[in-house]
């Protein structure tokens, strides 16, 4: 009889510099997983809305979603919209500010949402960012949600922030976290919350290989 191989979804949600995309995508290379960064998705809408000028306009954003084709190669690394490399445009600080304004919007997440769970169809993923235990992958066989003090949380983004060359302090790394985080836990539509059977982590003071080592030994355990 031919052998029957299970195929995994692995769904982790957390707030922003919480390690998920770090672990998510060593956890991908070390189980043989695909990797979906959700967050790069709603990045690079949000892109879109400020090359076509229409930060404003959701109804015309809307159209513009629908119409995009937004792809991702080397396992999650880089991300194309409409076959442009923005791997590297959707992390700057206009994109950071404006990003939780647009994936507040119902139409827009229904649109990323749906892409999504088209890239997951197939198993053997694991996905990060705000939902995907609660909204998009809710029968995940493992859910995490990863944490860490806002202090650790601000001082691993201006760390990112200071390879890119971005010029700005710790201090406004850690209040446009504390803004952000404010816009993705009390929006209406799919806030970020604990999902019920999701695993809390806390990665304050650890480092991505403890991080790892707890949520592949849960993962062997079950
Ligand atoms: O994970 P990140 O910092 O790249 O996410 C960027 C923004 O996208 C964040 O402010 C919230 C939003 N987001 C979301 O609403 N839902 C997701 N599943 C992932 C990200």
């Amino acid at each position: 009889m031919r052998k029957v191989v299970p195929r995994v979804t692995i769904a982790i949600d957390g707030p922003a510099g919480s390690g998920k995309s770090t672990v998510a995508r060593c956890v991908a290379e070390k189980l043989g997983l695909l990797y979906l960064d959700s967050g790069a998705m709603y990045r690079a809408v949000t892109l879109l809305a400020i090359e076509n000028s229409v930060e404003e306009n959701i109804s015309e954003l809307i159209e513009l979603v629908k119409q995009c084709n937004i792809e991702f190669t080397e396992n999650g690394k880089r991300i194309f919209l409409d076959s442009v490399d923005v791997s590297e445009e959707i992390r700057t600080p206009d994109v950071n500010k404006l990003v939780a304004d647009i994936a507040k919007t119902p139409e827009i997440r229904h649109e990323i949402v749906k892409h999504q769970q088209r890239i997951g169809a197939e198993g053997n993923i694991i996905a990060e960012g705000r939902d995907l235990t609660t909204i998009v992958f809710p029968n995940a066989d493992y859910k995490f949600y990863l944490d860490a003090s806002i202090q650790e949380r601000a001082k691993r983004r201006f760390a990112d922030l200071q390879e890119q060359n971005v010029k700005t302090t710790i201090e406004i790394v850690e209040s446009e976290i504390n803004a952000r985080d404010e816009k993705d836990t009390s929006r209406e539509h799919s806030p970020l919350q604990v999902a019920k059977d999701a695993i809390r982590v806390d990665t304050t003071g650890k480092t991505v290989e403890d991080v790892i080592d707890i949520i592949v030994t849960h993962i062997k355990e079950k």
